[in-house]
């Protein structure tokens, strides 16, 4: 489990547990009626997704996409590109994105107006983190689970090069571990 790479927990276990719980009831309310359609976007959103489904009380459907990640960098190069696209169409549907971090913005930013093209009856957005302090285009997202520092975190699905994503907190990487997995020396 790599426990000992983490310099810090930000979020506890219990307190994700609690969030995501928060999160499934108000999500339940604003849904009351209707039956959402689930977009999650692998592959970091892979467990508050798991999670946040069996919080929920209104039916509801999944389906999943795929973008270009960072690969092993920690920057985001402001280029999205779509690596898996959804299973089925979305129009006269109430979509709700599920992400797992809200950082530069431009993951969203794209996938939002690549959906909102498609004519769904609704489209909201949550995502269980936000770094606000390194938006660089903004984005009306509908729920946030917790608004964190400007740190590269792991866990609770949050990978750094498809390491850590079985941590049951989000954490912070301690930075030799940045340095031993980029391959670089010093
Ligand atoms: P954005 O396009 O810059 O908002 O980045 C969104 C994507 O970058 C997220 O869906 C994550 O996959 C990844 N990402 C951003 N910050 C972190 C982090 O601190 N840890 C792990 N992945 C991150
Ligand atoms: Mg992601």
């Amino acid at each position: 489990m790599l426990r000992e790479h983490i310099a810090e927990i930000l979020v506890h276990e219990d307190e994700l547990r609690q969030r995501v719980r928060d999160l499934g009831a108000e999500i339940s309310q604003a849904y009351e009626g209707r039956k959402p359609l689930l977009v999650a976007v692998l592959k970091g959103s892979v467990i508050f997704m798991a999670d946040l489904m069996r919080a929920l009380t209104v039916p509801h459907a999944i389906d999943f996409m795929a973008t270009s990640s960072y690969g092993a960098a920690t920057e985001s190069s402001g280029v999205v590109r779509i690596l898996k696209d959804l299973d089925e169409p979305i129009e006269g549907k109430d979509v709700l994105i599920v992400e797992d971090i809200i950082d530069s913005g431009n993951t969203l930013h794209y996938l939002r107006g690549l959906l909102l093209a498609r004519n769904p009856a609704s489209l909201r957005i949550v995502s269980l983190l936000s770094k606000p302090a390194r938006r660089q285009v903004d984005v009306p997202v509908d729920w946030i689970g917790f608004e964190i520092p400007d740190k590269f975190v792991v866990g609770y699905g949050l990978d750094f090069a498809e390491l850590y994503r079985d941590l049951p907190f989000i954490g912070v990487l301690k930075e030799e571990y940045y340095r031993h997995l980029l391959g670089e020396e010093d």
